[in-house]
C-alpha cells in the first residue's frame, strides 16, 4: 500500500510570520494517517524544520541545484537543504520550467543529486492548455517523465506530481476522467521502466487548484495518492480539510 501524501507548496509566499500557520497546522494534526509535507520558501526552511520537529509534518525545499556545491551565486544545493532540515524537494515545477527555462535533462540531474543527498524528490510534470487542446498531453507527460526521472528512482526517494499548467492557480481542474487517464498512464510508464514492484510503490500526486471543496472527488480517482497544493496550503484552515479528505479517502 502506498502511504498517501498531502504536500503544500508555499511558492514565493511567507516571511517568518507565516510560521504561525505551520504551528497551527502541527497542532491540528498531532498524529496523521498520511504524510504531510510543507515546502516553504528557502529562507524559512531551517525555522520550519525546527518548528516541525517531532511532529508528523515534514519540510521540503522548492528547488535545488544539480551540483553539490560551487560557484553558483544565489542557488541552493541539495546538501544545504538536508542540512537545514528538509527531507524533500520539489523539482521541475512548471513555474521553474517556464520562468527559469529548466529542461527535463536539468531536472534529471537535480534529482540525481538530491537522491545522493538523501532527499525525496517530488518531480513535477504537466501540459499547457495549448498542448492539451492539441491532443498531445500524454506525449508531453511521457517525455517529461522519461527525461526528468533518473535511473536511481525508487518508491522511497521519488514522488511524481501531475500538475496541468492550466489548472495551477486558475480554479480550473481537469475532469476526473482526465486525471485518471494521466495518472494511469504515468503508472504504466513507471511499470515499464522500473518494474511492477518499484512502480507500484511510487506515489502519484495531483496538483492544480486543489481545494477543500474538490479534494474528496480528486482523491477518489484511480492512482491519485495525494495532492501537491499551492494556494490552499498557505492557510491551515484550507489545508487541514484537504489533509482530512486524504485521510478519509480509500
Ligand atoms: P494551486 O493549488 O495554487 O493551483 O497551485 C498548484 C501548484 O502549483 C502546486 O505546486
Amino acid at each position: 500500500m502506498r502511504r498517501k501524501l498531502a504536500a503544500g507548496n508555499w511558492k514565493m509566499n511567507g516571511t517568518s510570520a507565516a510560521l504561525s500557520e505551520l504551528e497551527t497546522l502541527i497542532n491540528a494534526h498531532p498524529t496523521a494517517d498520511v504524510d504531510i509535507l510543507i515546502c516553504p520558501p528557502a529562507t524559512l526552511i531551517a525555522q520550519a524544520a525546527k518548528t516541525a520537529l517531532k511532529s508528523p509534518v515534514q519540510i521540503g525545499g522548492q528547488d535545488c541545484h544539480s551540483a553539490e556545491s560551487g560557484a553558483h551565486t544565489g542557488d541552493i544545493s541539495a546538501p544545504m537543504l538536508t542540512d537545514a532540515g528538509a527531507s524533500h524537494v520539489i523539482l521541475g515545477h512548471s513555474e521553474r520550467r517556464e520562468n527559469h527555462n529548466e529542461s527535463s535533462m536539468l531536472i534529471h540531474d537535480k534529482a540525481r543529486t538530491a537522491h545522493q543527498s538523501g532527499l525525496i524528490t517530488l518531480i513535477c510534470l504537466g501540459e499547457s492548455l495549448a498542448q492539451r487542446e492539441a491532443g498531445s498531453t500524454l506525449d508531453i507527460i511521457a517525455d517529461q517523465l522519461a527525461n526528468s526521472t533518473p535511473d536511481g528512482a525508487t518508491a522511497t526517494n521519488t514522488v511524481i506530481a501531475y500538475e496541468p499548467i492550466w489548472a495551477i492557480g486558475t480554479g480550473l481542474i481537469p475532469t476526473l476522467d482526465q486525471i485518471a487517464e494521466v495518472h494511469d498512464f504515468i503508472r504504466s510508464k513507471l511499470e515499464t521502466r522500473f518494474g511492477d514492484q518499484t512502480a507500484s510503490g511510487i506515489r502519484l500526486l495531483y496538483g492544480g487548484s486543489v481545494k477543500p471543496g474538490n479534494a474528496d472527488e480528486i482523491f477518489a480517482v484511480s492512482n491519485v495518492d495525494g495532492a501537491l497544493v499551492g494556494g490552499a496550503s498557505l492557510k491551515e484552515a484550507d489545508f487541514s480539510p484537504i489533509i482530512n479528505a486524504l485521510e478519509h479517502a480509500v
